[in-house]
């Protein structure tokens, strides 16, 4: 068993939270979540920046006192995180004392030893966002001089000698290629770095700001936030207050950020901590950025998405599973209540939701509500059992590799594979017809992946799989990989119950613009691609299952020239397409091709025919050929 310590950032108490917010925040908690299954021991930490100007201001506003006012404020990130299902194991605040003496300490410490020195400073000095600025961020033009915020301040100050490190942290980032994360955001810090690099202003006289730690050493002066800040990942787990504790989180396995705050954890934090004498956290890894459309959200354009009324909509565990499915971490994504219900509808209501009702009501039906004894397994088992056992461990494996898009990927494949497994099988039929033993096998085999799967996706949709995990009789509590890692856990005689709607499906209207995305088959996403090449993510392909077929017959439809009629074979199941190729094909050149087919295509009637799928053919002109596979290969394999 290993620790798993992760943090999320501090966030500013006088915001609102925001979809921003939570998502860094579930992050946290769906990691934090997969380590508890996996046996290790986790710390997960959040909380809330509350010092300097703005909470100053807004404190004067209401007319009361900065505590008072972050008092009241805090609350709602609070509240926030119990609805989301957030299982912090820590809640800092920079206003407790927990945290107030240890940056005192440091503070000190440092002072004594050189690492912070006071001069006089005379330059340019942004107001809003409390930082200085240099001659360039000046916009002489609009104003004549400075913009409104920007002021000229002669005055003295404290500075971290952090110029002094640059080297230092050029090469330990070089060295340890984990240490900022993703790779694109390693290079993005190596190339502020190789600009130069100034030593840190940690001081505000309180003649300007007074809301905050009073440096230890001169009362005229309070802390720079950010300094303050960035110490909460120690402070919070024991630094200079219990050794024990501290020594058993620290390094943070796992930073997590936005990327607009890497500066600030990828140099100054990790100078602050070299200064301190203290070893570097593990990874830093900086998630991108949740748009509307191409946009940045902001509380001016007033398109920020309350991540409290989505959920309310839709319920908790569906908003938690859209944002880890959606993003590929590290990148931005495009948020979009379209998108949202897309992914919602295909799967969960329709892929998950299938397969949870199918196993819960034939097991109802025909087993009276108890998990059959399975007899011996096919090659359809088998192949189930493989694909869930590997999806199970590859999901993990995208955990550490921060591609939890991808694990998901997995196992939603699973579920449909799962569904492909029960119309293979047709265990309704098997009941029917008297064939127990088979039916018996299938229903245990679809059962056990429900199982699984369950459990895989009960960090990420906690109450729902849990719920899920009830009605099959396995117990709503968190389970622990070592259960899910095995096939057959399941034990016969288990009794399961009725099964409810768990991912009621959300209707949409097709209007206007929705309309057409849904026809050309385009994914919104698409549409903010750049230079009108619709890029779609790998997530979007993998949710198009493509396999290989073997035509068996065909035939000509009535009062269709275009149209041919085809039997085909997709590894042991008998299905019937409807295709337009009948002006290139005869019915007799058919049987017996190897073609490629989309499997997960809804069915439907075409000229009154069942159809249950789509070829591909490739055409050019009036050409048209199909799509068919170079050598020998059964049918019903994966094509990618
Ligand atoms: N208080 C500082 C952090 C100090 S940590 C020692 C801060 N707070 S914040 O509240 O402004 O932002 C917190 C996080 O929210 C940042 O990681 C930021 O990237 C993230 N997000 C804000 N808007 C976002 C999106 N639209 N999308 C994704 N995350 C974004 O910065």
């Amino acid at each position: 068993m290993s620790k798993f310590y992760v943090t999320t950032p501090i966030y500013y108490v006088n915001d609102k939270p925001h979809i921003g917010h939570a998502y860094t925040t579930i992050l946290a908690d769906v990691l934090a979540r997969y380590h508890r299954l996996a046996g290790d021991e986790t710390h997960f930490l959040t909380g809330t920046d509350e010092h300097g100007l703005k909470v100053q201001q807004a404190a004067d506003a209401r007319g009361v006192t900065p505590q008072e006012h972050v008092d009241s404020t805090v609350v709602r990130f609070q509240e926030v995180w119990q609805r989301l299902d957030i299982t912090h194991d820590d809640f800092i605040r920079t206003t407790e004392d927990r945290h107030r003496t240890i940056v005192q300490k440091i503070l000190q410490d440092l002072y004594d030893r050189g690492e912070i020195y006071a001069a006089d400073y005379d330059g340019w000095y942004d107001v809003t966002s409390e930082t200085f600025v240099t001659e360039k961020d000046v916009d002489v033009n609009q104003t004549g001089g400075s913009t409104p915020n920007i002021i000229r301040i002669t005055e003295r100050n404290y500075f971290f000698r952090m110029g002094y490190y640059r080297d230092w942290l050029i090469k330990y980032i070089e060295d340890n290629p984990l240490f900022i994360q993703p790779d694109f955001r390693r290079n993005e810090t190596l190339g502020f770095l190789k600009k130069g690099l100034n030593d840190l202003c940690i001081s505000r006289p309180k003649s300007r700001l007074n809301w905050g730690i009073e440096l230890p050493f001169d009362s005229d002066f309070v802390t720079y936030v950010w300094f303050d800040a960035l110490v909460n990942y120690i402070s919070a787990v024991g630094y200079l207050s219990d050794n024990a504790t501290f020594e058993k989180w620290w390094p943070a396995n796992y930073h997590l950020i936005g990327k607009d705050i890497l500066t600030t954890h990828t140099v100054y934090w990790p100078t602050m901590l070299k200064a301190i004498g203290l070893p570097m956290p593990q990874t830093i890894f900086a998630h991108g950025w949740w748009l509307m459309g191409k946009d940045k959200m902001s509380k001016s354009s007033g398109n920020v998405v309350n991540p409290l009324a989505l959920s309310e909509k839709y319920g908790v565990d569906a908003f938690r599973y859209f944002l880890m499915a959606e993003m590929p971490l590290g990148q931005d994504a495009s948020f979009s209540e379209e998108a949202f219900t897309r992914r919602y509808n295909t799967d969960l209501a329709n892929d998950l939701g299938n397969m949870l009702s199918r196993v819960l009501k034939l097991v109802n039906a025909y087993c009276d509500g108890r998990i059959p004894e399975p007899g011996p397994a096919g090659n359809e088992e088998e192949a189930l059992r493989q694909a869930c056992l590997k999806a199970a461990q590859e999901m993990l494996v995208s955990v550490t590799e921060m591609r939890l898009d991808k694990g998901l990927a997995g196992l939603s494949g699973v579920v449909r594979e799962t569904n492909r497994y029960l119309e293979v099988r047709q265990p309704w039929t098997l009941a029917k017809t008297g064939q127990t033993e088979l039916f018996n096998t299938s229903m245990y085999y679809a059962a056990e992946a429900l199982r699984i799967v369950s459990g895989m996706l009960h960090p990420v949709m906690p109450g729902k799989m849990s719920a899920l995990r009830q009605a099959l009789g396995v117990g709503a509590d968190a389970p622990a990989y070592d259960t899910l890692a095995v096939w057959g856990q399941l034990a016969p005689g288990t009794a399961v119950t009725k099964p409810e709607s768990l991912f009621p499906r959300i209707e949409t209207k097709v209007a206007g613009k929705d309309k057409t995305e849904a026809k050309s088959g385009t994914p919104a996403k698409a549409a903010s691609s750049e230079e009108g090449v619709a890029l779609i993510e790998y997530t979007d392909f993998a949710r198009v299952e493509l396999r290989t077929a073997r035509i068996v017959a065909a035939e000509k439809v009535n009062g269709a020239e275009k149209l041919l009629y085809l039997d085909i074979d997709v590894g042991g199941e008998a299905r019937k397409i409807v295709a337009g190729i009948a002006q290139h094909y005869t019915v007799d050149e058919l049987p017996g091709k190897t073609i490629v087919i989309v499997a997960n295509l809804k069915p439907a009637k075409i000229r009154g025919l069942k159809s249950e799928g789509m070829l591909l053919a490739a055409s050019h002109g009036d050409q048209l050929r199909l799509v068919t596979v170079d050598g020998v290969l059964p049918s019903g394999g994966t094509v990618r």
